[in-house]
């Protein structure tokens, strides 16, 4: 073994002397010193080239990092709202994040004037002060509308019967589009659900209020069970007859979902 590697080593000891011996002796000759210095200004030519290109790549990086912070920083001011009803918080979804929270107000069950609408109102308050100059003249009275707190009028797990409702903002970031789906659980594809729930509206001999769709873990304000009643909330059962059955079931009461894309 020891005398192979040594006999190697001899070849390529006499191979490295001969081919520089061959190289100097080439070097002498005029027509191949041409022709090194032609591929030398080659190489030098193809090193610019390519300099040329690196900083054209380079360029075009700056560019694209710029245009992205642009869409990064746009990208923020997207996104979309719904209101969790009968919620204190909003969905744990990866970009979805609670705006505020706050109970349920609407008009009262009996009264026909006031708004349509349900609102979320904050548990914080800023009350316009007693005496808001309205007019200049304070002899002056006006009419007015009034609204009041939302009570459960169906028991669920938790919650009971008159505990008041609580309600969530919620702001989905990368989302442009919310809706609630009546009669439904899961979401169209490519739609996130956010939460799901019990349709639910005013009883159907009151005055009429909007269906609004109410968790299915409902969450209720503390100490808040007396019957008081304000704004209801009734689940809502199907009635047959231009509503087809099946699918749909006489008196069976609809679920809903909310989704966002
Ligand atoms: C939430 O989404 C962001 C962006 O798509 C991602 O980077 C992050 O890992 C996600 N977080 C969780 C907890 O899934
Ligand atoms: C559906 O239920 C209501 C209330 O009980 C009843 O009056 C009605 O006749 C029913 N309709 C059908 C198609 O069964």
């Amino acid at each position: 073994m020891k005398i192979t590697i040594f006999s190697l080593s001899l070849f390529w000891f006499f191979f490295g002397i001969g081919s520089t011996e061959e190289k100097r002796l080439l070097l002498n000759d005029p027509q191949q010193m041409q022709s090194e210095i032609h591929a030398l200004q080659q190489e030098v030519e193809h090193f610019r080239v390519l300099a040329a290109e690196f900083q054209a790549q380079k360029q075009e990086m700056a560019d694209l990092k710029q245009r992205f912070e642009l869409l990064e920083s746009s990208s923020k001011k997207y996104g979309s709202i719904y209101t969790r009803w009968g919620k204190h918080s909003c969905p744990k979804l990866n970009g979805t994040e609670l705006v505020y929270e706050g109970t349920a107000g609407g008009s009262h069950y009996s009264e026909k004037g006031n708004g349509a609408n349900t609102l979320c109102l904050p548990h914080d308050p800023e009350l316009l002060p007693d005496h808001f100059p309205l007019s200049s003249n304070p002899l002056t009275s006006f009419g007015f509308g009034h609204i009041y707190g939302g009570e459960y009028e169906f028991s669920l797990k938790n919650m009971a019967l008159n505990d008041d409702v609580p309600c969530a903002v919620c702001h989905v970031k990368m989302a442009t589009s919310s809706m609630m789906i009546p009669a439904k659980q899961s979401c169209p594809t490519r739609w996130i659900k956010q939460y799901s729930g019990i349709l639910t509206s005013n009883y159907y001999s009151y005055s009429k209020l909007e269906y609004l769709c109410v968790d299915e873990d409902p969450d209720f304000i503390e100490r808040s069970r007396q019957d008081e009643n304000g704004r209801l909330f009734y689940p809502v059962r199907g009635v047959c007859g231009s509503l087809s059955c099946p699918p749909y079931k006489n008196e069976s009461m609809l679920s809903c979902v909310v989704c966002t894309m």
